[in-house]
């Protein structure tokens, strides 16, 4: 049998477009690419994932489950890759805030594009960081992980 889809991950799948491709950004083993893909979120989804041992194991994962034609892999840091000039969703989480305060920092704010960032650090000092930049939240999320609230932050720009 299926594990449940955490929260979390329900979460952030709800906030995708369906219409568009998906990255799923340090996407370690590829849990939430693979979610999206099997509940048919979107029709293509990219993991970026900085340790090449991990894109071997998701691709392996994904042939086990034969989705690979659904998906590309990429082994690379996400600050330093190179995105795809077409609107796309781009899934940043289970990571720490200056990560992806660095990837907001780099990134440009493209009519269309859906970007959803989850944080398991602080959640204060991730606001503090954010207000320093010009991007402001659609939606903000909370979800329970464990005993712990997290959260979720959603930009369309
Ligand atoms: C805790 S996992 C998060 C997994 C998944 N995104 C999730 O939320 O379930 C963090 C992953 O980010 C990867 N990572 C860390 N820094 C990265 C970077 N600069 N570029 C790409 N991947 C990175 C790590 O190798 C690790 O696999």
């Amino acid at each position: 049998m299926r594990k449940k889809t955490s929260a979390r991950v329900e979460r952030i799948l709800s906030l995708l477009d369906p219409k568009l491709r998906a990255f799923d950004l340090c996407s370690d083993l590829g849990l939430i690419g693979i979610e999206a893909l099997m509940q048919d979120k979107v029709k293509h989804v990219t993991f970026v994932e900085i340790k090449p041992h991990l894109i071997e194991e998701t691709k392996k994962r994904m042939t086990t489950l034969s989705l690979t034609e659904r998906a590309s892999f990429v082994q690379a840091d996400v600050l330093q890759y190179s995105f795809p000039e077409e609107a796309s969703n781009f899934i940043i989480a289970g990571v720490g805030t200056n990560l992806i305060i660095s990837f907001l920092s780099k990134a440009r704010q493209r009519p269309g594009d859906v970007i959803v960032c989850h944080t398991h650090q602080n959640i204060a000092r991730f606001e503090h960081k954010l207000s320093e930049l010009s991007w402001i939240p659609t939606g903000i999320f909370d979800v329970e992980v464990g005993n712990r609230v997290e959260r979720i932050w959603f930009f369309r720009p």
